[in-house]
């Protein structure tokens, strides 16, 4: 099937979608067809990504959106206003907003602890449950989602007790939406990236990139246009629930 004819008239949510993965996912499914509502909590960054997305195709609308995703009332006011915008709730959703607030365990302080299991785990809950509660409630026959884990949930990283938890906790809550929602012909499956070079990789130590790019087999961080998102355009539109979780 033609690229350009797989995501038509499909309205993708993606959060985080002001940078990184979330632009490129963003970029990628508008290349695709889809209509899509970049999230974020930074409006002049969900705008820039909006601005970056090409339109062309018949009946594409984009839409730029300020959400945070730890706050359930700013994930109410973003459905309704996609709702009221578009007529339907998205078909597809991209949970790729998240944060990283590193510290030794030692020294972690616990309001860092709780901010990232609040953006990363917490938010993915949140926006799955107001995108799957909204495709039931329309009589939508199918959706999918996509929570964005880090292959640091399965095997931990220095300085990252936070965000290793957060990203194990959101395996573990896509395995189970997967199951509850399966009846209702929404797929819930979980990527876990490895090391891909956005802004919030700027902020590692060169020290410690240097030492995660030799773990890598091809020496090198991934990019954010790479590999990954081809598997998300898979994950939306080829695989079905029963043969495909990320891992
Ligand atoms: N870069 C990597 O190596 C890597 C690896 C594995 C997983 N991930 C995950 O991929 C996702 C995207 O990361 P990235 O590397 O593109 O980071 P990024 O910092 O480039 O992008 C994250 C985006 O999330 C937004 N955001 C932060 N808090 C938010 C909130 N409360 N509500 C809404 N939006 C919020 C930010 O404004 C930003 O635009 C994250 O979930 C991250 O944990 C990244």
């Amino acid at each position: 099937m033609a690229a350009a004819t797989r995501l038509i008239s499909r309205l993708t949510l993606v959060t985080g979608g002001g940078s990184g993965i979330g632009r490129a996912v963003c970029q990628r499914f508008a290349s695709e067809g889809a209509s899509v509502v970049v999230a974020d909590i930074s409006e002049e960054s969900a705008n820039e990504t909006m601005g970056s997305l090409s339109g062309d195709l018949r009946g594409q609308v984009h839409m730029a959106a300020v959400v945070d995703v730890s706050s359930k009332e700013s994930i109410k006011k973003l459905v309704t206003s996609i709702q009221t915008h578009y007529f339907q709730p998205p078909s597809v959703c991209v949970n790729a907003a998240g944060i990283t607030q590193d510290e030794f365990l030692l020294s972690m302080e616990e309001e860092h602890f709780d901010r990232v299991i609040q953006v990363n785990l917490k938010g993915s809950f949140l926006v799955t449950q107001a995108v799957s509660q909204a495709l039931v409630a329309c009589g939508a026959s199918k959706g999918s989602i996509i929570t964005v884990g880090s292959i640091v949930g399965k095997v931990g990283n220095l300085g990252q007790a936070n965000y290793a938890a957060s990203k194990a906790g959101v395996q573990g809550l896509t395995r189970t939406a997967a199951k509850e929602l399966s009846r209702f012909g929404i797929r819930c499956n979980c990527v876990l990236p490895g090391f891909i070079t956005t802004p919030m990789t700027d902020k590692v130590p060169e020290k410690v990139i240097s030492k995660l790019q030799s773990l890598v087999p091809l020496g090198r961080l991934g990019e954010p246009a790479g590999q990954l998102i081809r598997l998300l355009v898979k994950l939306n539109c080829l695989f079905s629930l029963h043969v495909c979780y990320s891992e």
